[in-house]
């Protein structure tokens, strides 16, 4: 289902210890994202990744819908060895308006 970017900008509540989004957004904990839906892995400038992360960039994957979603729902389980610390998103709902927030800012 389309996600909803305005409860996405809510659920984002969770990322934002460790990610920024938007104007002067910058590497923290966790890489700046925008721009990430439709990017490759582990492009984010001066952001220092795990090996897991490097070895899927040089892959070649990509963070499409899917991808994110897989991700973001078990971000341990989908790429084993990432620094991520963070359980994963339960709801379906969740992950999809948070797609849909990510999606807006490129
Ligand atoms: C990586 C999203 C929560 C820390 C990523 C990436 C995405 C993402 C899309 C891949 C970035 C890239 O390829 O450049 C999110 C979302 C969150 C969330 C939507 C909330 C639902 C968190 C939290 C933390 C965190 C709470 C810190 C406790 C990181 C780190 C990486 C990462 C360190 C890099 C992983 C690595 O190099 O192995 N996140 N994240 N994230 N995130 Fe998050």
């Amino acid at each position: 289902a389309e996600g909803d970017p305005e409860a996405g900008e809510k659920v984002f509540r969770k990322c934002k210890a460790c990610h920024q989004v938007g104007e002067g957004a910058k590497n923290r904990v966790g890489p700046a994202l925008n721009g990430i839906v439709g990017a490759k892995v582990g492009q984010a400038e001066d952001f220092r990744y795990s090996k897991a992360f490097e070895e899927k960039a040089a892959e070649g994957m990509v963070w499409d819908d899917e991808a994110l979603a897989a991700y973001l729902a078990n971000p341990r389980d989908y790429i084993p060895g990432n620094k991520m610390s963070f359980a994963g998103l339960r709801k379906d709902d969740d992950i999809a308006d948070v797609i849909a927030y990510l999606g807006t800012f490129e």
